[in-house]
């Protein structure tokens, strides 16, 4: 069967990577998509040219595993989305080194692991496009999510050096900073149970805004056509911010005012008095 090329889409079980493999899929790329959920190998089939791969990215075995039956699919990579994502929301205070770990190790340490996998398939072929999801949380940190935040802040410093990189092998590197998008599973919010009393007020309250903007949030499906339409370019933009118009003018101003007032912004809308 002709394609449109190959896509492997990492952590596409549900929310965002789940909508960018429909999009790929429909629109005739050949898509393998990987997450510890596709278990069984009655199901690794599901379209004509839509594969669903058992991924583990903390697990080097698993990651190996993937990448050789991914290969026996197609010996391409054109296109690589890196999505898997944990969330974990508590005070910095109360915060774990383990549960840093955790996040670390699915946010960002898996994807440097799926990335030097493909590379060497991608300088081989001459081409590829990378998909790295960041998030605002790459720009600009909120109250309570000192973890997810320091995570997505590490994508986007490894981004830059990454792109610098591989440019003269025709690889390009497209970070994805979303803004709220509906249909995140809450499997992948974790949230710290024992708050001290000090935080217990202002924990509660920021975490009904965050529930708040994600249940307004955009639709995943449109995040999906916009990653699909960059990936159909010759050379897709290095940064693809997808979010409400407030959202942007809050990374907008993050780089214009001082610090402290910023803070202040954005501590009152998360932290509600009362
Ligand atoms: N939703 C939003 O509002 C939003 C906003 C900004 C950024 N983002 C970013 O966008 C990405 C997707 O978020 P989402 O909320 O749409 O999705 P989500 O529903 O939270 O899904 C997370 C995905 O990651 C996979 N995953 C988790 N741990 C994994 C592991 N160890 N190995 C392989 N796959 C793993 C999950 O599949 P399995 O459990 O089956 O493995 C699932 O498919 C994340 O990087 C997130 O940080 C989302």
């Amino acid at each position: 069967m002709k394609t449109k090329g190959t896509a492997w889409i990492i952590g596409a079980s549900s929310g965002l990577g789940l909508a960018t493999a429909q999009a790929f899929a429909k629109d005739g790329w050949l898509v393998v998509a990987g997450a510890r959920s596709f278990t069984m190998p009655e199901d690794r089939q599901v379209g004509e040219a839509y594969y669903h791969l058992p991924l583990d990215v903390t697990d080097e075995g698993s990651c190996n595993a993937f990448v050789r039956e991914a290969l026996t699919l197609s010996n391409r990579v054109d296109v690589l989305c890196y999505s898997a994502g944990l969330l974990s929301l508590g005070s910095c205070e109360e915060t774990g080194t383990d549960l840093y770990e955790r996040v670390m190790s699915t946010n960002f340490l898996g994807m440097t692991r799926m990335i030097t996998k493909v590379l060497p398939v991608m300088r081989e072929q001459g081409s590829g496009k990378l998909f790295l999801f960041s998030s605002l949380n790459g720009i600009l940190g909120i109250p309570f999510q000192s973890a997810y935040t320091a995570s997505k802040h590490a994508i986007e410093g490894y981004a830059q050096c990454l792109a610098m990189e591989v440019r003269p092998f025709g690889i390009s590197v497209c970070v994805v900073e979303p803004g709220d998008h509906q249909k995140g599973s809450q499997a992948y919010r974790l949230k710290l149970g024992n708050l001290l009393q000090t935080y217990a007020k202002e924990y509660a309250s920021t975490c009904m805004t965050i529930q708040r903007d994600e249940m307004g949030g955009l639709h995943p499906e449109t995040l999906g056509l916009k990653v699909l339409r960059q990936a159909n370019r010759r050379k897709p933009r290095y940064r693809l911010r997808i979010a409400r118009l407030d959202q942007r003018t809050a990374c907008w101003l993050h780089g214009l005012l001082p610090p402290g007032l910023f803070f202040a912004g954005i501590r009152a809308y998360y932290v509600k008095k009362g």
